[in-house]
């Protein structure tokens, strides 16, 4: 009698000590995501898809409805490193993954992320706020803590889908950068990379399975106050990105259908 009501003692004990165990996050590990001094270290790049580029450009288009979910930790990580991250060294200086006139990459990019948007995959999320990608470290800097959505929203003209995505991009120019170089030509050249930029977004977002819409109406001004971003920094594109609510289909049978009547 006793030695069951020991033993049964002593499993009890081992499975509190289990689950308490299993539920503690170590500071600065949240779920393989770390984070040092404020500092946010995304998961590094990886092959996460299946589809091709053709595909990606099939399935791409603009996504206004999102399902009331967040996206990942790993899928912002793959955004950002499309958008802007390093490719390659060469000798010395570091490559990215959007072509840009000269090297001279004038685009800084803010994230807004909102409450329970990015998940963790540990049942965390990262904090609500407004953060800045360093290419560099591929990781996140805290700007300013809380949910600035709706603050996005107004500045984009009220378009809905900003202030209801999970998490949206705004890309910045310091268009010095690149008219110290070549002049007023230069203007032409970061307003044509930002475009680079914005398509590694749709086609990132699209072969992850999530949606995104490019958002060029906006007051700038308002935009930029919301991510606090520098004087030399202009807003010129926001990103608004979530899981789609409706997935979208499409396949090359249909449309060399569509260009057989095109032909007709
Ligand atoms: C420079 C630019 C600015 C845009 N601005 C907005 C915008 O402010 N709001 C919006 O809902 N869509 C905006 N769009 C998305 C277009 O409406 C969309 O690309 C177009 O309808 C074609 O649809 P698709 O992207 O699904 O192929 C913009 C697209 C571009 C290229």
């Amino acid at each position: 009698m006793r030695l069951g009501f020991a033993l049964s003692f002593l499993v009890t004990v081992l499975i509190v000590v289990y689950v308490l165990f299993s539920l503690y996050v170590p500071q600065g590990d949240l779920g393989g995501v770390e984070v040092v001094g404020g500092e946010l270290l995304l998961p590094l790049p990886r092959k996460v898809s299946f589809i091709t580029v053709e595909e990606a450009i099939l399935l791409r288009k603009s996504v206004r409805e999102w399902r009331d979910s967040p996206i990942t930790i790993e899928q912002l990580s793959m955004i950002l490193w499309a958008s802007q991250g390093v490719v390659e060294e060469v000798d010395g200086w570091l490559r990215r993954a959007a072509p840009s006139a000269g090297a001279t990459y004038p685009l800084e990019i803010y994230v807004v992320v909102g409450e329970g948007g990015v998940s963790l995959g540990d049942g965390g999320y990262v904090e609500a706020g407004v953060y800045k990608y360093d290419y560099r470290r591929h990781s996140l800097r805290l700007v300013k803590s809380g949910d600035f959505r709706s603050d996005l929203w107004q500045a984009t003209l009220r378009q809905d889908w900003v202030r209801e995505a999970p998490v949206s991009l705004v890309i910045c120019a310091v268009y010095e950068r690149t008219t110290w170089r070549y002049g007023e030509r230069g203007v032409r050249y970061v307003h044509i990379e930002v475009g680079h930029v914005g398509q590694n977004v749709y086609l990132m977002s699209t072969a992850l399975g999530l949606g995104t819409v490019a958002i060029g109406a906006f007051h700038d001004d308002e935009v930029a106050r919301v991510v606090n971003a520098r004087r030399d920094e202009r807003p010129l594109y926001v990103f608004p990105v979530g899981v789609p609510l409706r997935p979208h289909k499409a396949d090359f049978r249909e449309l060399q259908d569509l260009y057989s009547g095109l032909r007709r």
